[in-house]
């Protein structure tokens, strides 16, 4: 086991350092969170095109984790319906709170599984949770808006709670 956590923390400390799909997209809904705790930000930006993820990128200053989360985040969503989405999020925040049932391990979570260790230290499920909530903000505010984003449309800002 002590193996496969720093297999683990190797993986959360890579995209800590070098994010994927980090960066802007211009035109995209987005959302901003913010970590209360830290004072960590996160903007999440995301197209969908037919109930299906187009492309997520994101930018922000955030610890190993939140960056690693938010990473590793649009890399597993990229092509995921909204219902996916949906259901990925909910498997990922029972794995991080501890609320998981236990009967159906990590497999469906994928390479998310990495932060499985997170459970152990509470004050850190807001660090893995951040882009995941702010993700949902964005496409929450994306499909109150019928049709393409108007310019001028506040982006929505979440804090986790
Ligand atoms: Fe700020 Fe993790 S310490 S998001």
């Amino acid at each position: 086991m002590s193996d496969l956590r720093d297999l683990y923390q190797e993986v959360i400390l890579d995209h800590g350092k070098n994010p994927r799909n980090f960066g802007k997209i211009e035109g995209a809904r987005s959302a901003h969170g913010h970590n209360p705790l830290c004072g960590d930000l996160v903007t999440i930006y995301v197209t969908v095109q037919d109930g299906v993820i187009e492309d997520i990128r994101f930018e922000g200053s955030g610890c190993a984790i939140s960056t690693a989360s938010a990473s590793m985040m649009t890399q597993a969503l990229k092509g995921r319906t909204r219902e996916e989405v949906d259901r990925l999020f909910e498997r990922f925040h029972e794995m991080v709170t501890g609320r998981a049932d236990g009967t159906q391990g990590t497999d469906d979570l994928g390479k998310l599984a990495v932060f499985e260790g997170v459970v152990e230290f509470p004050l850190r499920v807001k660090c893995a949770t951040l882009s995941w909530h702010t993700l949902k903000a964005a496409l929450e505010a994306s499909s109150e808006a019928a049709g393409p984003e108007q310019p001028g449309t506040p982006e929505p800002q979440v804090t986790t709670e």
